[in-house]
């Protein structure tokens, strides 16, 4: 009787947490499904994904939250900066040298013993 009442609270502990989990995972789903369009929105920056299509859906909602009527004008930039990605990313080690030689003189010597000793 007792390993049965002991069986049957296990039982009841494991759909508690079963539904509970169950609700978690439905109130993330909801959650996500409402910003799942601002998430691709923000998936068709990312670089990685300039040498594919943009979908004629794409950058609605961050056209909206810009405050743009359509997404002509965005879409228009977005495809300009794009074809142009490719050099522009060349120049960054460029520019970071240029500002590094500014700063040169500025910079703190670096005590590369105390450092040895750290690690
Ligand atoms: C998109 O909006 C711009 C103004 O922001 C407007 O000039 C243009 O005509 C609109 N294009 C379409 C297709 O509605």
């Amino acid at each position: 009787m007792k390993l049965l009442l002991k069986l049957l609270l296990t039982c009841f502990k494991f759909n508690v947490h079963n539904t509970a989990m169950d609700t978690v995972i439905c109130k993330l789903e909801q959650r996500f499904a409402k910003h799942a369009e601002i998430c691709s929105d923000f998936t068709c920056l990312d670089p990685r994904q300039f040498s594919k299509p943009l979908p004629t859906t794409a950058l609605f909602k961050l056209s909206k939250v810009l405050g743009l009527e359509n997404t002509s004008i965005l879409r228009e930039e977005f495809l300009d900066f794009t074809k142009k990605w490719d050099k522009l990313k060349l120049n960054l080690p460029e520019v970071y040298e240029s500002y590094r030689s500014d700063e040169e003189n500025e910079l703190p010597e670096l005590d590369l013993e105390c450092l040895q000793k750290m690690s």
